[in-house]
Parts: C-alpha cells; sequence; structure tokens
C-alpha cells in the first residue's frame, strides 16, 4: 500500500519547503520535491492520495508526558490508554511517553508489567514508558539497567508529595548515580514538597480550603529552590537531568544557569503554563478546582518568560502532563479541602493547536513549533529518527495541518474522557486535518479512521543530546 500526502508545505525544526511525501506501508520511502519527473511518475502508483495543497504537513507530535488512568489522591486519571490516545490522535500526536509507577514496596518489573498490561492493545497511537520511582532501595536501583535494556530509557522523581511519591536527597543521589552510569535520564518534579506541606496545613489550620489555596502553599520559589537542589545533584552525580513542567521564570533561571555550563540538564513546560494563570484557579466557587495541577499555574508575568524559554533552547520541550479529572466526580474530592483535589489537567488534545498559537503570535517560528512538540522529545526520549521527522526511513507518522482553519476549544467537541476543557471557549487558527499513524490514515475531516490497538509500545533508546 503507497499513500501519497501531495501538494502540501513538509515542515522540519530546520526549515519548510513544499514536497510530496510518499509513504509504503508504516513507513516514509521518500520526500520529494513536487513537479519534477519522479514526482509525476511516484503520483501515478500511489494507491491513495491526501490532498495537502494549501496546508502544512509535519511529523506527527510526540508528548513525552502523559498519565493515562494514572491513580491518584482515591481516584484515577479518567482517560483510559483508549481513549486518552484516540484524543491524542485527534490532535496530532502520533506517540506518548506515559508514566508507569512503583509503588512502594513493588518491584519496577511488576509495576512496569501492570503499565504494559493497561496499555496492551488499547492505544490509538505509539507509547513508550518512563519508570516513576517511588521506593529507592537495592533492588529497584538494580533493575533500572534492566528497563533501560527493554527501552525504558528515563526514570522520574519527585521531591513532592511526600508519603506518596517523594524521594528524598539521598535517594535522588543514588538514583542519579546509577543512571549517570546506565545513561539513563533522570526526570525531576521539582518542587520542595517537604515545605509545601507545612503551608498547606498552615492553611487548611486557619479555614482557607478553596481551590485557590493550591497555588499559595506552593509558591514558586519551592519550585525554584528544588530545581537548583535537582540541578546541583545532577550536577554532583553527573547524570542527565530533564525538569518536568516547569511553571516559573525563578525555576527557569536555575535551569539556564546549569545549562550554560554545559550541564545536560533540560527542561519542558507545558500549554497550561503559558496560557492559564492563577486568576484560573481562583475562579467564582469550586471552578477553580478544573485548574488544580502541580507545580499550580502562576502569575500571567510568567507566560512571557517561558515563551522566550522556549524560543531561546533553554526550554527544549513543550508536553502536556495530561492527568484528566472531572470536575462533577473527582474533583469534587477536595470541595471542602483544597489538598484532596486530585492534581491534573486534561490536554492531550490541545497541545500541536496551543503551541500553534505561539507561532500566530510570532511567538516562536514555524519550525520551532515542530522542534519542540515533536523533533525535541523524539530526540531527548531515544525515539529519532523513527520519530519526530520527515525523512525516508521514519515511522509515517504524518500530520496534514491547516493553518488557516478556526476552531473554538470546548468540552462539547473535545474527544477526551472528561467533562469540562480548562481552556473552553479558547478561539485559536489551525487545526489538524488529517493523520496518518505508522502508515495508516487515523484521523480525517474531523472523524477517528483507526482502530483500537492501531499503536504499539516503542523501545527508546537513550536521551540523543548526550555526548
Ligand atoms: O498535577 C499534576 N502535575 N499531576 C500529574 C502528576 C505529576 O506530578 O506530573
Ligand atoms: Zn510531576
Ligand atoms: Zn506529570
Amino acid at each position: 500500500m503507497q499513500t501519497l500526502i501531495a501538494g502540501g508545505v513538509v515542515v522540519s525544526a530546520t526549515g519548510s519547503a513544499p514536497a510530496e511525501v510518499l509513504v509504503e506501508g508504516e513507513r516514509i520511502v521518500a520526500v520529494v520535491e513536487p513537479g519534477t519527473q519522479l514526482a509525476e511518475s511516484i503520483a501515478e502508483g500511489a494507491d491513495l492520495v491526501v490532498d495537502a495543497t494549501g496546508k502544512l504537513v509535519v511529523p506527527g507530535g510526540v508528548d513525552a508526558h502523559t498519565h493515562m488512568e494514572m491513580p491518584f489522591g482515591g481516584t484515577r486519571a479518567s482517560d483510559t490508554f483508549e481513549t486518552g490516545t484516540r484524543a491524542a490522535a485527534f490532535g496530532g500526536t502520533t506517540t506518548i511517553a506515559d508514566f508507569a509507577i512503583q509503588r512502594r514496596g513493588e518491584s519496577l518489573r511488576r509495576s512496569l508489567d501492570a503499565w504494559f498490561a493497561k496499555a496492551d492493545g488499547q492505544c490509538a497511537v505509539d507509547y513508550g514508558f518512563h519508570m516513576i520511582l517511588s521506593d529507592v532501595n537495592d533492588q529497584s536501583l538494580a533493575e533500572m539497567d534492566d528497563l533501560v535494556a527493554e527501552g525504558v530509557t528515563s526514570f522520574k522523581l519527585f521531591m513532592a508529595y511526600p508519603g506518596v511519591f517523594y524521594s528524598t536527597d539521598g535517594d535522588i543521589v543514588l538514583a542519579m548515580q546509577r543512571a549517570a552510569a546506565g545513561g539513563s535520564t533522570i526526570m525531576m518534579h521539582a518542587e520542595n514538597g517537604i515545605a509545601i506541606d507545612v503551608l498547606v496545613d498552615e492553611a487548611l489550620a486557619r479555614g482557607d480550603t478553596a481551590p485557590r489555596f493550591h497555588g499559595l502553599t506552593r509558591p514558586e520559589r519551592l519550585e525554584a529552590e528544588a530545581t537548583h537542589r535537582a540541578v546541583e545533584l545532577a550536577r554532583v552525580t553527573g547524570a542527565p537531568l530533564y525538569v518536568v513542567h516547569l511553571s516559573a521564570s525563578g525555576a527557569l533561571e536555575e535551569v539556564v544557569a546549569a545549562r550554560d555550563r554545559g550541564q545536560n540538564a533540560f527542561a519542558e513546560t507545558c500549554p497550561q503554563y503559558l496560557f492559564l494563570s492563577d486568576e484560573d484557579m481562583a475562579r467564582d466557587g469550586f471552578e477553580g478546582a478544573k485548574y488544580v495541577c502541580s507545580p499550580p499555574l502562576r502569575a500571567r508575568h510568567h507566560h512571557d518568560a517561558l515563551w522566550r524559554g522556549l524560543r531561546t533552547n533553554d526550554l527544549s520541550v513543550v508536553s502536556t502532563d495530561h492527568c484528566p479529572f472531572c470536575f462533577k466526580e473527582q474533583k469534587e474530592l477536595g470541595r471542602e479541602d483544597f489538598s484532596k483535589i486530585p492534581n491534573g489537567i486534561p490536554g492531550v488534545e490541545h497541545r500541536m493547536d496551543l503551541i500553534f498559537q505561539g507561532v500566530v503570535r510570532k511567538e516562536i517560528t514555524l519550525e520551532r513549533w515542530v522542534e519542540v512538540t515533536s523533533t525535541t522529545p523524539a530526540r531527548m526520549f531515544g525515539l529519532y529518527p523513527r520519530k519526530g521527522v520527515v525523512a525516508p526511513g521514519a515511522d509515517a507518522d504524518l500530520v496534514v495541518y491547516d493553518p488557516r482553519r478556526r476552531q473554538t476549544l470546548s468540552a462539547e467537541s473535545h474527544h477526551m474522557a472528561v467533562d469540562y476543557s480548562a481552556y473552553e471557549g479558547f478561539e485559536i487558527t489551525g487545526g489538524v486535518d488529517t493523520v496518518v499513524a505508522r502508515g495508516r490514515v487515523v484521523v480525517s475531516g474531523g472523524r477517528y479512521t483507526g482502530a483500537r490497538g492501531d499503536g504499539r509500545f516503542v523501545a527508546r533508546g537513550l536521551n540523543q543530546y548526550l555526548l
């Protein structure tokens, strides 16, 4: 089966040019200059032609940070691997990296197998796993190398959530030493959870129970402090560090300082930190619960710093940290106590569209849009050049993107299994037209044409930014 994507402008991280893309089976086999004899003979032989005239052709998005079905605060994230990856496909994301979670007392092997079982045969798009280490001990440290060998090459540690996922600085050093030796990357949730818990207890004792106190008890300085500590621990141990869901300028300054010294330190931000703010968390009544995530949404002035960071490559990646909880039954758990609101915001469907607004507003170039949403996450997490690029030999994960379409984001039209949209009523320019995942058209004209189980596990290599 040969499919030709014809008439579009192919955008890569390094440039854009009109080109025809020929897909055979699951792979891209040719990217050809239009109007040439070669292009014409290819067009004659194609079984299916997707017309991309007037549109952009970009590599499928890679969302390096999702939490499908994540157990949290007595409930679980409302998107399953099936619904969440289908929503991802609608939004032009053709690969996700989700987080398998080690429970305390459980081996990495057992935890990873549990996540394999959840995802197997369910996904619309390809998926990989990172592993959350919540019990650092001799066995789990030894198992890190086994996981690397089977393509789970990054490990998330938490400086927040004492008693749940929290690791001490000592645990962190041990895991980082192992990562440095084995070549894996440490992903860090950098917030000082010990200090935060004191502020949370004090707020609740005062009767300050509304959602906005979630933000007020997690000040940005405690993210900056933890980021500084993570950077220093990585510096001492020599481990590659990737700071997840960076939300504010203070933490960014710590990453910049590390990168300026030449340290292997990287960071991602997420759409919610670029478009939403603490004002959303302070909405009337309990509405603010929809916006509770950690780190929390910050004051608007941080947006400029984060867009600048994306322009300058101080921030390398935009991921979603997609972790949806329904407003009605799940966020409700914290109506009387903000600390019981499950943490997380839905977003896997809207990342490509929202970051495209950065192109529309001239915050970033078209090429940088592709780089931060696809190419860099593919390289950072060992998926390149299979993912993240439109080139012969790559998986045929392609998005035909209409840069002129107008759309309004809403829970009524989104495909995520969650009863609200954090971006309700947002009017945006640009939209996904067609999505090809490993050679199959899975979204076309707003309809899903794929099938459950199309997506496969992808074993990842090591971080390709390391020497
Ligand atoms: O609020 C968030 N971020 N929920 C998901 C878990 C995490 O820390 O990434
Ligand atoms: Zn986190
Ligand atoms: Zn997360």
